[in-house]
């Protein structure tokens, strides 16, 4: 077999790893997500769940990558998961599968935008109902879907088809920088606009009110998908890393650069929003059809507009590759495909799989399974079941399977420095990895697929018969203490 390719350098792959991470998520959805539940008190949350949640997990998967420079199947079986772990792997792989089908239709959508962006289409806007109307006209045709869907699909092949060091590095190494330039040059617009302060203390000035048990499950399942956790792309990442990294290192600076660039994303459109008396809590719509009639009517809206979906699309990019390749990754190591022709057929297979989610907004938009459409049904099967799912396994089989003593023994190459000063930290690090992320993470997982709300529900209508159980098992205990 060939000798499995590495990264250059370990600034590549931080790089990469971000790119996988700083995606729609944060430009697109964390701004309206924020927005919808009250702003400043909503991240503050959010920023709570990166850290207690979302670092140990990122921790976990690239360790079990670099330990056996494997795709997360081969990863589980390496380190002597049984049938059963080796299928979590499995549906990392098919998570992947699916996340990039109706990604890359959503990345379509920008790369469309990009182009009317070009022909100057957003000055014809003058209200939100303008801007709405030509979305709806535009999604529902479906040639343009089509259309776009394929061409961001080609390139996401692309990338991939060059392999890790020269097509997902070397892609990253331009992408990213140009992607924090204009998200740079967007936050200076929108703090200069007058008006700009509300923005500003919108995602500053807590609202408490707004922070319920459902934001902040709201708040934890994004912190998830944001970072990309939960199907072994990170993982993925990790098993082209040498030995030597310093892994805690990497994953903190993977993790402040997305949160980072969440964050500035929310200045960038929160100042502009504001600052022309939109709406901040429209949801999904906030940027194709707010933003839009905004940077129509503003001076230099043209280049802003334009810019913005370059940002939007490159960003989309940088995570699609990482999702198509842990598919290839998946073919690479277990089939012994050769790279070329698991980016081929799978690219493909992928691309057929999407099509009916980008039909999902005309053609098909009546086909309905669950009362979901197959976007719908895509999205949620992968983000609200697989993805925790995912995520709750990784962190039940580093902590309790493969062991944290063990795993401890590899998180130390490359980091000696901290395991001998910071004690503390691999201290938290065994309690967040073993207790709270799994706990949270299932917690999450029971809201997102609605069982937990029925099981209130069940609570709430069966508290008599739970008080008779509680007060009969008292009652049995205490005679049997007294025997
Ligand atoms: N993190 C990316 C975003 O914020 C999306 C993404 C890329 C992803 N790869 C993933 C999500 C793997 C879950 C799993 O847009």
């Amino acid at each position: 077999m060939s000798k499995r390719e590495h990264w250059g350098s370990r600034f590549g792959f931080v790089l990469a790893a971000s790119g996988s991470a700083i995606g729609l998520g944060n430009i697109w959805k964390f701004p309206y997500i924020a927005g919808e539940n009250g702003g400043a008190a909503f991240i503050f949350v959010y920023l709570l769940c990166i850290v207690i949640v979302g670092l140990p997990v990122v921790i976990a998967e690239i360790l079990m990558g670099r330990t056996t420079q494997r795709n997360p199947v081969g990863a589980f079986r390496k380190l002597g998961g049984n049938k059963f772990w080796v299928m979590v792997g499995g549906l990392g792989v098919l998570a992947g599968f699916i996340i990039l089908s109706f990604y890359a239709v959503i990345a379509g959508w920008s790369a469309g935008y990009m182009v009317e962006a070009l022909q100057g289409k957003f000055s014809s806007f003058h209200t939100v109902t303008d801007s709405t109307n030509y979305f709806n006209s535009l999604v529902g045709d479906p040639t343009w879907m089509i259309g776009f869907y394929s061409i961001f699909f080609v390139f996401t092949m692309a990338v991939v088809y060059l392999g890790v060091k020269d097509g997902i590095e070397k892609g990253s190494k331009i992408m990213m920088p140009i992607l924090f330039i204009i998200l740079i040059i967007l936050m200076i617009k929108g703090i200069s606009l007058k008006g700009s302060g509300e923005g500003l203390s919108f995602l500053m000035k807590p609202d408490w009110s707004k922070i319920n048990g459902s934001s902040i499950l709201i708040a934890l399942g994004h912190a998830f998908f944001t970072l990309s956790l939960g199907m072994g792309a990170l993982m993925t990442y990790g098993s082209y890393l040498d030995q030597k990294t310093n892994i805690p290192n990497a994953a903190t600076q993977i993790v402040f650069l997305d949160t980072l660039i969440a964050l500035m994303a929310g200045v960038a459109i929160f100042t502009i929003v504001f600052a022309t008396g939109q709406d901040p809590a429209v949801g999904p719509g906030l940027i194709f059809n707010t933003l839009t009639v905004i940077f129509g009517n503003m001076t230099g809206g043209y280049v802003f507009g334009l810019l913005f979906f370059l940002l939007l699309t490159l960003a989309a990019l940088t995570s699609s590759i990482s999702l198509l390749e842990v598919v290839v990754a998946y073919f690479v190591d277990e089939r012994g495909w050769r790279r070329h022709r698991a980016v081929l057929m799978f690219g493909l297979f992928v691309f057929l799989f999407g099509v009916p989610s980008a039909l999902s907004f005309n053609l098909l938009a009546d086909f309905t399974m669950f009362g979901k459409t197959f976007f719908d049904l895509a999205d949620f099967a992968a983000s609200n079941i697989l993805l925790p799912l995912g995520g709750f396994f990784i962190s039940v089989f580093v902590a309790w399977i493969w062991g944290l003593d063990k795993a401890m023994i590899e998180l130390k190459k490359g980091a000696e420095n901290i395991f001998k000063d910071g004690d503390w930290l691999i201290n938290a690090f065994k309690i967040f990895l073993k207790f709270i992320a799994p706990v949270m993470i299932f917690i999450v997982f029971l809201h997102s697929t609605g069982l937990l709300e029925s099981a209130i529900e069940q609570v709430k209508n069966y508290w008599i018969i739970i008080l008779v159980i509680v007060i009969l098992l008292i009652v049995i205990s205490r005679r049997r203490i007294k025997k």
